[in-house]
């Protein structure tokens, strides 16, 4: 079933991100009914707000018109989630302190969940003590701030109190509603390339962007999980709230997975890691006079065989194959004492290495589970939810 979002929309310059906010959460699917402040109506119309959520605004406590139904009780007891966004510091102050004086503070003095106030203000505004102990105060009663960024403000100071992105916000609303069936395990996901350097400036790579290990290791988090990435060369940024370990060669992933794999419950091996290194590697940047013509490479080591496995720990490798898909991926499976591997073909270039989809075949000692294309951050989901 569809959730219900709640939004209380605020005085703050920033309110035009929050249009934003809207469209995207429409697009996932979530109901939304919207209540701005006077302040609010000041910088944006309600018709805005209308026309791209296709839904009610309210505006007044006191209107014309029925007062059968008690609207800030009844708005306040649909919403499964009450987001506020911009969230003004008068209108934090007032919800602090119990104040119901308009349409929004009442439905908040009547909602009896977290509410989540994603702060947006002037650094002065924030950074006064009165603000902060409102800050404070509110998620001691157990709200939820979606803390500012740091930045350019419309007032052109630069500092602390820019609202966070709309799709920052969109996040925010995603991990609030998923599921936490992974709290208390602990999770190693590696990601990227790994880079087998020739000399100081050249090396050997591959395509591997880091997205799937990425994407798995944000869902694994967002699922409540304790999650750290071992990330080679990525083309992406690693998510928010995980530890983030930073490696070039296969050589220095394997060691900083061995170091620490004893304490996690699960390994996935999304990295693609190159199966050879340069023999005859230079320190010095290679010149055309050093004749330098031949290449020699040696085996790099295999990470999953070297490690030693308790019969407690899940254990999933990745295979990206051209040919004989499922034959190699059944091979590896057995070889390298796997749980699971997850099959991609990477001989297709609108999914696999640096797409956002992926079209994966997850392989099981027993069972075979085939997954159409889809986002990365849909496949994640999939996997976590056959080994949880
Ligand atoms: C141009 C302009 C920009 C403003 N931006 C903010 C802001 O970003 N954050 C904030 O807390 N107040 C801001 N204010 C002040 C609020 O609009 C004011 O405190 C108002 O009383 C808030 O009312 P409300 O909380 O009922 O929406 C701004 C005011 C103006 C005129």
């Amino acid at each position: 079933m569809n959730k219900n979002i709640l939004l209380g929309v605020t005085g703050g310059v920033a309110i035009y991100k929050v249009v934003d906010v809207v469209s995207r959460l429409k697009k996932l699917g979530y109901n939304i009914k919207i209540i701005m402040t006077d302040s609010a109506c000041e910088f944006v119309s309600p018709m805005t707000f209308e026309t791209i959520g296709k839904c009610d605004v309210k505006t007044k406590m006191f209107h014309e018109g029925s007062h059968k139904i008690v609207e800030h009780i009844d708005l306040a007891s649909w919403a499964d989630l009450f987001l506020i966004a911009p969230a003004s510091a008068n209108t934090m102050a007032k919800i602090n302190h119990g104040i119901a004086d308009n349409l929004l503070t009442s439905c908040a003095l009547a909602y009896d969940k977290k509410i989540m106030f994603c702060v947006s203000m002037n650094t002065n505004m924030l950074n006064n003590p009165a603000t902060q102990k409102n800050i404070r105060e509110l998620e001691e009663k157990g709200h939820i701030m979606v803390s500012s960024n740091s930045g350019l403000l419309a007032c052109n100071v630069v500092g602390d109190g820019r609202l966070k992105e709309p799709w920052e916000i969109v996040e925010e609303v995603e991990k609030y509603f998923c599921k936490k069936d992974l709290t208390g395990k602990k999770i190693l996901v590696t990601a990227g390339g790994t880079v087998e350097r020739i000399d100081p400036v050249r090396y050997i790579g591959n395509d591997s962007s880091g997205k799937m290990g990425y994407s798995i290791a944000k869902k694994a988090y967002m699922r409540g999980a304790e999650v750290t990435v071992i990330s080679a060369k990525t083309s992406v940024e690693c998510p928010d709230g995980v530890e983030n370990i930073k490696v070039e060669s296969a050589d220095e992933m394997q060691k900083e997975i061995s170091n620490r794999i004893e304490k996690f419950d699960y390994l996935i091996m999304a990295a693609a890691v190159s199966d050879f290194k340069v023999a005859n590697k230079r320190d010095k940047k290679i010149k055309k006079s050093d004749n330098f013509n031949t290449l020699e490479l040696k085996e790099n080591p295999d990470i999953l065989k070297s490690l030693h496995k308790n019969e407690n720990q899940i254990f999933i490798g990745f295979a990206a194959e051209t040919n004989n898909l499922i034959e190699n991926a059944k091979k590896k499976l057995s070889e390298k004492n796997l749980d699971y591997i997850v099959l991609n073909d990477v001989s297709k270039s609108d999914i696999g290495f640096n797409s956002d989809y992926n079209k994966v075949t997850i392989i099981g000692k027993e069972d075979i589970f085939e997954i159409e294309k889809e986002s990365k951050l849909n496949i994640a989901d999939k996997i976590l939810d056959l080994i949880k």
